[in-house]
């Protein structure tokens, strides 16, 4: 399946292929998605199937804008309309207690449905042209790395979904923001380009954070679990002042090494793979998923990535780049 440029006729296509309970992969500002009509329990079943996923867990619905909220979301909390009102359309997904008639499929059979309207012009319109919620997961097989391309999508997916919309690469690269309102405390499930201080600076409480520890929670929220992103290759984290010494170790090991540097001060012109990241936190986040996936495709013994600043703008790529890599310490000690 060859990705289509998603022009008007595209994405009427689209739309009429989710109709049909067809999969339509699009782009969104995140990642792109792999979208089936979200009222629809066997479309949605198709996505598991694509993906790989197990079937417990569950899916985030894309709608228009925040009047569909109701749609889908038995109660609405004023920190939600407040939220929405804010950072929507945009990276942040909502966990609100759901409407009876919204699928089993869609939610893993919990009581609560995961909402966003996203920022992106094609999922914007083909929102539109649909009418209705469409559930996306990231159009990835189950436990690899965030596709933020077309062709990304064509590489995870191949032939298992019917149309690849093309809508160029993600801005954000990075997946949403998720907040649990369906509870008595808000609670913060996955970091995203929409941080922390940003959300508890709008509500005026301080937000829950969901501990790893949380085995319930894992199960509720996959993008939790240490294996959630990770390339195939073996990945270390390794901190600026532990690069050399790492790299001579892996290099007296015989091992083939990628680098993904992020200082340039960290050059290793006697390294053959070596990707140097952008200093900005969200060009950082925009390009961290296609690095590790170049890097996974050369098909090297391990992959280095120089570990960049900590700080409230890098929550996400620290998260992400957690859960992608083991750190060098428990290899090297
Ligand atoms: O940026 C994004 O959110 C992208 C784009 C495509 O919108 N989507 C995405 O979907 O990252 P996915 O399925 O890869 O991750 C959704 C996360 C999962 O960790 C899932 O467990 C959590 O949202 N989630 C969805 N509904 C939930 C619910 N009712 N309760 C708890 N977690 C939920
Ligand atoms: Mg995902």
């Amino acid at each position: 399946m060859k990705p289509m440029l998603a022009d008007d006729a595209a994405l009427d296509l689209a739309a009429d292929l989710l109709r049909q309970g067809r999969l339509v992969a699009f782009p969104t500002e995140t990642v792109y998605g792999l979208g089936a009509d979200a009222s629809n329990a066997e479309a949605v079943g198709r996505i598991f199937a694509a993906k790989g996923r197990p079937a417990d867990h569950p899916l985030i619905v894309h709608i228009a804008d925040a009047s569909c909220l109701t749609d889908w979301a038995e109660t609405v909390p004023e920190a939600a309309w407040l939220l929405a009102g804010h950072f929507w359309p945009g990276p942040l997904a909502m966990i609100l207690k759901k409407q009876p008639q919204v699928p089993d499929a869609v939610t893993g059979g919990q009581p609560t449905v995961g909402l966003r309207v996203p920022n992106h012009p094609v999922a914007l319109s083909l929102l539109r042209k649909f009418g209705g919620g469409i559930a996306a997961p990231s159009a990835n097989r189950f436990c690899r790395i965030s596709p933020t391309t077309a062709q990304h999508v064509e590489e995870e997916l191949g032939d298992s979904v019917d149309l690849i919309l093309d809508g160029g690469p993600c801005e954000v690269g990075v997946e949403s923001t998720i907040i649990d309102l369906s509870g008595a405390q808000p609670r913060l499930l996955r970091p995203g380009r929409i941080t922390r201080q940003q959300i508890e600076a709008l509500l005026g409480v301080p937000l829950a954070v969901a501990a790893k520890s949380d085995e319930a929670l894992d199960i509720r929220a996959p993008g939790l679990l240490a294996v959630h992103y990770a390339p195939s290759t073996t990945a270390l984290l390794c901190r600026t002042d532990e690069l050399s010494a790492t790299l001579a170790e892996l290099n007296a090991q015989g091992r083939r090494v990628g680098l993904i540097a992020y200082h340039s001060a960290s050059r290793q012109p006697h390294l053959e793979h070596i990707l140097y990241m952008p200093e900005a936190a969200h060009d950082y986040a925009q390009a961290l998923y296609a690095a590790l996936r170049e890097m996974d495709n050369r098909q090297l013994d391990m992959i280095v990535v120089e570990q960049p600043p900590e700080g409230d703008a890098w929550q996400a790529v620290n998260d992400r780049l957690r859960k992608a890599t083991v750190p060098a310490s428990t290899v090297f000690g």
